[in-house]
């Protein structure tokens, strides 16, 4: 295999052969083709696509870089989440108790926030405690025995997407249809799940703008499951505007802990239910929707959800006091409101903005390996669709420094849009793939 042969292949528009593109994922992983070498592949990929085997050998490739869990000695059928990233999007921390309440179990490898969106990871470890990094033998007792548990990417999962989407982060190579099929559904399938729902978001927020490439994407990643043996379908929902009303990681894990009480912002609320009535269904518990809902509700009216998130923490090293008391979690040593310069209805909040204003707070990284300030970010007061008088408060900033809040206001500013009509708002869920 000559590396520059293939990238110079895709690069005027050919179809790779399966066993070429194998060794170009193999020769990465071994250092034998190098990142700049990766990086143009990825740019050609980028800019002419691939056909179906084409995504097909590479994602065989990336799978097959690490080791493949089998979780069949565990009873039911193992179902997990994904969502392709957004803002405030703080669902997984809420569903995997609540699914797994309702007698699912939930094997979850989740990813850290990079660029404007956040990561699971990263908020779970605002608890104090809570450890992401847990062996894969922890990982399975975990999920046998409090029937949740949820990671971050081993060295020996598909250790090819841990390399490649660094690469790719860095070398404007994200947003691409397949390269992110490939890495999502490689990471998926190791995991050793029997079903998975997928959340593609759309707009501002989201890496897929428009709900074209977005249900395209969703296509992608739904046949690539399906053709693996895992059944997946996949919900498209809005990212214009950031989910729920928290967006930094401490104050997501008290709205997550709030939905399990029973309380919550419409949208947040919505978009993790729809996922758990589908995850409900995949995993055999219940027989339809109706079902699906009766038994979510018992899960959070029973208090039976938030008993499970506190057995999760407890398993996975977490202060389980925080479910009970939220000043346990960091907290930001200052605060700053802002408010509406006039009367109206907020008709906007840009989703983009927003998240990039949390990660110059502190709340993200803008490279791999910044340090998170778990105690920062944004708590949105006055959500689209609220009539406003001047001097309302918008959003709750939760800061540290002075200079990073002067910086994130300049981004605040221009997210905000208020007009005299109550705005024609896009319903949450947007669409489904199956
Ligand atoms: N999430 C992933 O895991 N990979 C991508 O490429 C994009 C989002």
């Amino acid at each position: 295999m000559r590396a520059y042969e293939l990238i110079k292949a895709k690069r005027d528009g050919g179809v790779l052969a399966a066993g070429d593109i194998r060794a170009f994922l193999d020769g990465y992983c071994s250092g034998e083709v190098t990142d700049y070498q990766m990086s143009a592949m990825c740019m050609a990929v980028y800019f002419r696509g691939m056909t179906p085997p084409e995504l097909g050998a590479w994602t065989r490739g990336m799978l097959e870089s690490g080791e493949v869990l089998d979780l069949s000695g565990i009873p039911g059928v193992k179902v997990d989440k994904h969502s392709t990233g957004g803002v405030g999007d703080k669902v997984s921390l809420s569903l995997a108790p609540l699914v797994a309440a309702c007698g699912v179990p939930v094997p979850m490898i989740s990813g850290r926030g990079l660029g404007h969106t956040g990561g699971t990871l990263d908020k779970l470890e605002a608890i104090p405690g809570f450890q992401v990094d847990l062996p894969v033998a922890a990982y399975r007792r975990l999920v046998a025995e409090v029937g949740a548990c949820l990671i971050g990417q081993t060295a020996t999962l598909a250790p090819a997407d841990k390399k490649l989407y660094a690469l790719r982060d860095v070398t404007g190579t994200v947003e691409s249809i397949p390269l992110i099929s490939a890495s999502i559904m490689s990471k998926k399938i190791a995991e050793g799940i029997d079903a998975l729902v997928l959340d593609v978001k759309t707009g501002s927020g989201a890496f897929m703008k428009t709900e074209a490439d977005s249900r395209r994407l969703a296509e992608s990643l739904v046949s690539i499951g399906n053709a693996s043996g895992v059944k997946t379908e996949a919900v498209i929902t809005d990212m214009e505007m950031p989910l729920g009303v928290a967006v930094g990681n401490a104050l997501e894990v008290i709205e997550c802990l709030d939905i399990l009480k029973g309380h919550g912002a419409k949208d947040l609320v919505d978009c993790s239910i729809e996922l758990t009535i589908r995850m409900l269904i995949l995993g055999k518990v219940a027989v339809d929707r109706a079902d699906a809902e009766r038994q979510i509700r018992a899960a959070i009216d029973s208090g039976a959800a938030l008993e499970r998130f506190r057995l999760i923490i407890e398993g996975q090293g977490g202060d389980p006091r925080v479910v009970d008391d939220y000043s346990r979690l960091p907290a930001a040593p200052s605060r700053f409101a802002v408010r509406a310069e006039r009367g109206g209805y907020v008709t906007r909040i840009d989703a983009e903005l927003v998240g990039r204003a949390s990660v110059i707070l502190g709340a993200g990284r803008d490279r791999v390996d910044d340090v998170v300030d778990p105690a920062v970010g944004i708590i949105i007061t006055a959500k689209p669709g609220t009539p406003v008088s001047a001097g309302d408060a918008i959003f709750d900033v939760h800061y540290r420094e002075q200079a990073k809040l002067d910086a994130a206001l300049a981004l605040i500013g221009r997210a905000i849009t208020i007009g005299d009509e109550p705005p024609q708002l896009r319903a949450i869920i947007v669409g489904e793939v199956r």
